[in-house]
């Protein structure tokens, strides 16, 4: 291509003109000093309409993002603490990036290549230990590298981790990045990205608890669920998938048309004894890692609306089933027993150890890429 020099100018306006809109529309402040020293902060990210999103290096974690009502009302609806230390000591993964591994892997061991891995094992629903989202120091709770940066010529906040070989009990030598990027719409696009210099399992989420009534505003009973799916992964008493996929029809766990949370979460059902309530994987009819719409959740007095789309093929939802009550968050408020929903996109949990189960290894040479939007509107 030849370039005359008006067009050489032009050019080099609008790169220039990118990077200064990326700095101009992600500020950045100190977030205080984690137990070993280290200095994080918090990036401000926020487009021209009343939306805008607040993401700590420290777990690459989502700690505010304000959306508004049907009346132009904002509120925050993610829960979240005003302080690292609050993150570091009591959060039950509130908004952060989830991996190595996200959701359980059983008895904290995988066969990999012949070789068996050993795996923290940091969690025991029912008594049945398992390792949960990366073991005990997941990517959750280390600091990543933050930059400001443009993505589609979108305000985006690029966020790399190297983890190590043996890290956590995982092989290889793992270079992850989560793009946040802010659209001109009330979305939040997360990109994730990762490659690795040995044969490794890989599966990376977002583990923000939504309340689209605002944060601390009490249970999430009243939200209305769909979920384009119409098969689950069942679990056994320990939350591990019993390996079957499970038809929806005729049980609580079909939302292929609209429900209320509250209307069948107490239900009679022994997929919800187990899990006490919803904690599960749905198994996406989108199977072709296209991204696609794949949940929408909506909230009836706030008329604030949220629309999931992925190009992942499991979504675990789960209603805030471990939240007791005890956890003061951001606004001073406790957050309730079910004040809170997730929707983590994702492979299927316990995959390492399921063959049929759709694959979660990740070679030498090739690229883990995917893509997940949360979108608000409001009517
Ligand atoms: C995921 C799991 C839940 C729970 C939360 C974190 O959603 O599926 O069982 O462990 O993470 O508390």
């Amino acid at each position: 291509m030849i370039l005359t020099s008006a067009g050489f100018a032009l050019c080099y306006f609008l790169s220039v003109a990118t990077v200064l809109a990326a700095e101009d529309s992600i500020s950045v402040r100190p977030f205080g000093k984690t137990t070993d020293g280290r200095e994080v902060s918090l990036y401000t990210l926020k487009n021209n309409r009343a939306f805008s999103v607040e993401i700590t290096d420290y777990g690459a974690t989502v700690v505010r993002l304000m959306v508004p009502d049907r009346s132009g009302k904002i509120a925050d609806v993610v829960l979240g603490f005003n302080t690292i230390a609050e993150y570091e000591r009591d959060s039950p993964y509130f908004g952060a990036a989830i991996g190595r591994y996200a959701n359980r892997i059983a008895n904290g061991e995988f066969k990999l290549d012949g070789k068996t891995y050993n795996l923290a094992k940091n969690n025991n629903p029912g008594g049945i230990p398992c390792s949960l989202h990366g073991g005990s120091a997941g990517f959750d709770k280390v600091v990543w590298s933050a930059e400001r940066t443009t993505v589609d010529n979108l305000p985006a906040l690029r966020l790399t981790y190297n983890s190590k070989d043996g890290e956590e009990g995982y092989p290889g030598n793992l270079k992850v990045t989560v793009n946040y990027v802010l659209t001109s719409d009330s979305t939040l696009r997360i990109d994730y990205n990762a490659t690795t210099d040995r044969a490794t399992p890989v599966n990376l989420t977002n583990h923000s608890y939504f309340n689209l009534k605002g944060e601390g505003n009490g249970e999430i009973l009243g939200h209305r669920v769909m979920i384009n799916a119409n098969y689950y992964t069942p679990v056994n008493k320990g939350l591990i998938p019993t390996g079957e996929i499970a038809s929806v029809k005729g049980t609580p766990f079909d939302f292929t048309e609209t429900y209320a949370i509250g209307d069948r979460v107490n239900a009679d059902n022994e997929q919800i004894h187990n899990a006490g309530g919803y904690d599960h994987n749905w198994v996406l009819n989108n199977q072709d890692a296209k991204l696609v719409h794949v949940a929408t959740v909506s909230e009836p007095t706030s008329g604030r609306i949220l629309e999931v789309w992925t190009t992942e093929p499991g979504l675990q939802f789960y209603s805030g089933n471990f939240l007791d009550g005890r956890l003061v968050g951001k606004s001073g408020k406790n957050y309730a027993y079910r004040g809170a929903f997730a929707m983590e996109t994702q492979h299927y949990p316990d995959s390492p150890n399921q063959p049929a189960f759709p694959n979660t290894i990740l070679k030498p040479g090739n690229k883990y890429q995917t893509t997940t939007i949360y979108k608000f509107f409001a009517q």
